[in-house]
């Protein structure tokens, strides 16, 4: 089955600054789609390339096989949603939603039933005639969302449509961003800069930085098997581990004086020689567990409570180790300075 979307070598210069650097990617019909990355790696000059709000220095952008690369925005038949709350300030909620509808002909009544059915979908039944000031941040950008799918795009465009809002209605409001993505089967592009935010609604993330793509895929494979050092520290938390090759045979290292076998070495890996080694917390446990081979010993060096998780900082020596540990409220978090004996399974113990 041919793409949906294919953007082939996408580059974006402004002037002497190149900003995006020859990017490709293809993605099926119906797939949400973050583009994840640092501000100013180029993500919102890809969307607004793709929307036709930027021309395109070198590249194509073609969808269900047409090349798009040069029609004009309102050519193209997607829907955009910005950072910003862009609703039309002095136009009532109905009038907002129903603007496309309006521009594109359609006859009033019309233009109501398909207002109204846009007003269940984000759910605000009944909030036609009231205006943007009227309304919460949240309830604004789910206008946003009804204006841009009301004339039915083939593709919807989110260019950091939760940023402005805060942190418990930013997390209620994807969710429903994608159950409506689900539920109409429309295949999404969706910027953010936020990790989580990326990883919890997307089928694939295309990790940028500095213009290029870093990695592409699903958000367990991004996150479990980051391809560059970028990605593994950018996406998620990671802990940098300084090891000493022992045997580079035998795989083996010593950390802080504990001798533990490892997955991989370099090629060019020698005795005596320092390695770094990453681990993510969360695959570290405090004390014994099943499947973890190596058991380290050590102090505990720092306790941050966080409600449902304590992040505890272990030292080992030369080496800090940062893992999670769930609250249970039957006993004590650790103190500082306690000593501590943690475990993990050596495959675990990654060289970037
Ligand atoms: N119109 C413009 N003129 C010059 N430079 C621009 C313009 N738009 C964006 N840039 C630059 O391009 C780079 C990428 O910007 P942008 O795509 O907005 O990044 P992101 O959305 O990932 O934060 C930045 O360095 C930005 O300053
Ligand atoms: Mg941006």
């Amino acid at each position: 089955m041919a793409a949906f979307l294919e953007v082939q070598n996408l580059t974006k210069s402004f002037g002497s600054n190149t900003v995006v650097k020859g990017v490709s990617f293809a993605f099926d019909k119906g797939e949400f789609i973050s583009l994840l990355g640092p501000s100013g790696c180029g993500k919102t000059t890809i969307l607004r390339m793709i929307a036709g709000f930027e021309s395109v220095t070198a590249g194509t952008i073609q969808v269900e096989g047409q090349d798009i690369t040069h029609l004009k925005p309102n050519q193209r038949q997607l829907g955009m949603v910005f950072q910003a709350y862009a609703l039309f300030p002095n136009l009532n909620v109905g009038d907002n939603i129903g603007f496309g509808l309006k521009i594109a002909g359609m006859p009033a009544e019309q233009r109501r039933a398909r207002v109204d059915e846009m007003l269940r979908l984000i759910g605000l039944p009944g909030y036609e005639k009231r205006y943007p000031y009227e309304m919460s941040g949240g309830q604004q950008q789910r206008v946003a969302l009804a204006r841009a799918i009301a004339p039915r795009p083939r593709m919807l465009l989110l260019d950091e449509p939760l940023s402005a809002l805060d942190a418990k209605i930013r997390v209620s409001l994807r969710e429903e961003i994608r159950a409506i993505q689900l539920d109409l089967g429309i295949t999404t592009v969706f910027v953010t800069h936020d990790q989580e935010e990326a990883l919890s609604i997307s089928d694939r993330v295309v990790v940028m930085h500095a213009g290029n793509i870093e990695q592409l895929g699903a958000p367990h494979e991004i996150y479990n098997k980051p391809a560059t050092r970028f990605v593994a520290t950018f996406v998620g938390q990671l802990n940098s581990i300084e090891a000493t090759i022992l045997d580079p045979a035998a795989r083996t290292v010593s950390i802080d004086g504990h001798i533990v076998t490892v997955p991989h070495l370099p090629a060019d890996a020698a005795a005596n020689v320092l390695t770094q080694l990453t681990l993510r917390p969360e695959v570290v446990a405090v004390g014994a567990s099943e499947g973890n081979d190596v058991t380290l010993t050590g102090t505990i060096a720092d306790v941050t409570f966080l409600g449902s998780v304590i992040r505890l900082r272990v030292s080992l020596g030369k080496n800090v180790i940062s893992l999670d540990t769930f609250n249970d409220q039957r006993t004590v978090p650790p103190v500082r300075g306690e000593p501590v004996t943690i475990s993990l399974a050596s495959k675990n113990l990654l060289i970037l």
